[in-house]
């Protein structure tokens, strides 16, 4: 790979997996490095900060230089570096965060501070190109919840949000009442095939007319509380009933949201991402109602819809482009949320 390609080096830990990626031009993936802690937070039903930021430190330089080799570049073929700032939790981003300033500062390299939820949108970009604007994206992962209009980069309305908890968490934290362990949503994913989504009527919150905001923490409830009964009633609970009903809840609620954000806003183009956009009723459901309407639908391969750092690095290529880039004070900012910029 020649100095004239733009080559982004991504790095991701704002939760509990440690990812470096280095993309050329925004779509071509030359490393894609995901270092899992599934092993050590499964036990505990989440994930610890703590062990999240440790395990981090342990193997974020090693990882960098793996995936150097795996692309077979030197610091000195990289455009520049991408990292994660937020949201996430501090002291996993930390790790991130400094040392991609490390790297920038020695190897005299631009610094690109990244939102981890565009990373999310733009795993899209990578997968498939520039997507047709303007779009609605719907964006759900295990921290986030978000419908948002697209214009063009750099340019975004943010029309909903979850009011509570986000899709995946509640995936999670059925999942862990259930005890099917943690990750949830892929568990709940499975077992669904096997149950009837139509057995128990779960609530939908769709909240007032006309609004493209979430709420999932009722829905919660209802799942407990339907669980509390039965085992009160000395009653054996059907599983992959109780996972399918639920996850049809989440999922009904999702995709009309998202339709009526697409009509709303006139838009051809609807793009899906996020951890729980790799479930696959999720997927099988907006696919149908959005060919039946007439929309494009994008949304990426497993493997960029749970956390990599080949999306950080594809939205640094697009900052890049725009010579959007931060200085060496950049600091990690949990609670960061995506600003309409319309
Ligand atoms: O995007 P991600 O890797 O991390 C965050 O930024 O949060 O998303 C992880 C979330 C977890 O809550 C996990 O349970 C959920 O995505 N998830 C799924 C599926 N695969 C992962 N949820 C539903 N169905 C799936 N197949
Ligand atoms: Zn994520």
């Amino acid at each position: 790979m020649k100095k004239e390609h733009i080559i982004i080096l991504g790095v991701e830990t704002s939760c509990d997996d440690t990812a470096v990626s280095l993309v050329a031009e925004g779509r071509e993936i030359l490393s894609s490095l995901v270092s899992s802690q599934m092993d050590l937070h499964e036990r505990f039903g989440g994930v610890v900060p703590e062990v999240a930021s440790r395990r981090h430190l342990e193997i974020i330089n090693a990882l960098i230089e793996e995936a150097m080799e795996e692309a077979d570049l030197n610091f000195s073929d990289l455009s520049a570096i991408g990292v994660t700032y937020g949201p996430g939790l501090v002291g996993a981003l930390l790790i991130g965060v400094s040392t991609a300033k490390a790297l920038a500062y020695t190897c005299h390299l631009p610094l690109i501070a990244v939102n981890h939820i565009e990373g999310h949108m733009y795993a899209n970009f990578l997968a498939h190109g520039d997507l047709p604007f303007p779009l609605v994206s719907l964006i759900v992962s295990g921290g986030h919840t978000n419908l948002v209009y697209m214009e063009d980069h750099g340019k975004m309305e943010i029309m909903g949000r979850t009011r509570d908890d986000a899709a995946g968490e509640v995936f999670d934290k059925i999942a862990r009442s259930l005890e099917l362990g943690y990750p949830g949503g892929p568990v709940i994913d499975n077992l669904s095939k096997k149950g009837n989504p139509l057995a128990i009527p779960f609530p939908r919150a769709y909240l007032e007319e006309g609004s493209y905001d979430f709420s999932f923490s009722g829905l919660k409830s209802a799942v407990l509380n339907h669980l509390n009964r039965q085992k009160l009633k000395g009653e054996k609970v059907n599983i992959p009933d109780l996972a399918a009903s639920f996850q049809e809840a989440v999922v009904e609620v999702l995709v009309e949201k998202t339709l009526a954000a697409a009509r709303d806003k006139g838009v051809r183009t609807i793009s899906l991402s996020g951890g729980v956009a790799a479930n696959q009723a999720l997927r099988l459901s907006l696919e149908q109602k959005a060919r039946e309407k007439g929309y494009r639908l994008f949304f990426p391969p497993l493997s960029l819809c749970t956390d990599n750092a080949a999306m950080v690095a594809c939205v640094g290529y697009y900052q890049y482009l725009r010579e959007d880039f931060a200085s060496l004070d950049l600091n990690a900012v949990p609670g960061l949320q995506l600003i309409s910029s319309l």
